[in-house]
């Protein structure tokens, strides 16, 4: 049963797939983001790596050289299915794509060495419940990474724009929600900040990064 809130994105997101690398803003956010995760990560060439809500890989594709295999999901077909043309258009042989929403599809099976997710979680009611779906997917000794926005007024979203569940993440919550999902040595830094003129004024929205392991 798709909840409402996911079928807003589900058709919000199939809806804009193929635009969505057109934007500067997101293509640099997701290099920053991508940055963040190799400096806090000690990524390795053998790992099996998942991103949650990758959208059309802006991240992913960025860390597939540093990593062994790379299973890219979303809610999204439309959002996988311009990934996929990208990878298929360079070659790229490390990587698949699956479509799954943990709100509502049971985790997968296979243990993860990192998950790392940009700009989704957001997107998500219940992060706490989310979180502790990626540990379970996680082996000994792997890695989470996630990237959102820090707590803002409401603004950084138009008011029309549907599917939105958080307003931000307050870090102290979030970092409580990592303690409590099992998560060990968890560390929140600032990856990159987006800037948007807002009833004629420059406003500036944080977006941190946050990591954490399976002990
Ligand atoms: C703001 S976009 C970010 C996409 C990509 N990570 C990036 O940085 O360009 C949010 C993504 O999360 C996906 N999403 C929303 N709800 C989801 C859910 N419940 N499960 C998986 N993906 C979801 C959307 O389809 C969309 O691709």
């Amino acid at each position: 049963m798709t909840s409402p809130v996911q079928q807003e994105n589900l058709s919000r997101f199939d809806a804009i797939a193929a635009q969505w690398d057109e934007s500067p803003m997101r293509t640099e956010m997701a290099r920053a983001v991508a940055d963040a995760i190799s400096a806090a990560v000690p990524l390795g060439r053998h790992w099996h790596a998942l991103e949650y809500g990758c959208g059309t890989g802006l991240v992913g594709l960025r860390l597939l050289p540093h990593l062994g295999q790379l299973l890219e999901t979303d809610l999204s077909p439309g959002m996988l299915a311009v990934l996929s043309d990208k990878a298929r258009a360079a070659g790229l042989e490390k990587i698949a794509t699956q479509v799954l929403d943990l709100t509502r599809n049971p985790p997968p099976a296979t243990r993860f060495d990192l998950i790392f997710s940009s700009m989704a979680l957001h997107h998500i009611p219940d992060v706490a419940a989310l979180l502790r779906a990626f540990f379970s997917m996680l082996a000994p000794g792997g890695w989470v990474a996630l990237a959102d926005l820090d707590a803002e007024d409401g603004s950084f979203h138009s008011p029309d724009v549907p599917g939105v569940a958080h307003h931000g993440f307050d870090r102290k919550t979030l970092e409580g929600w990592l303690d409590a999902a099992g998560f060990t040595a968890v560390s929140i830094r600032t990856a990159y900040t987006v800037e948007r003129e807002r009833e004629g004024a420059q406003r500036r929205y944080p977006v941190f990064l946050a990591t954490g392991r399976r002990p």
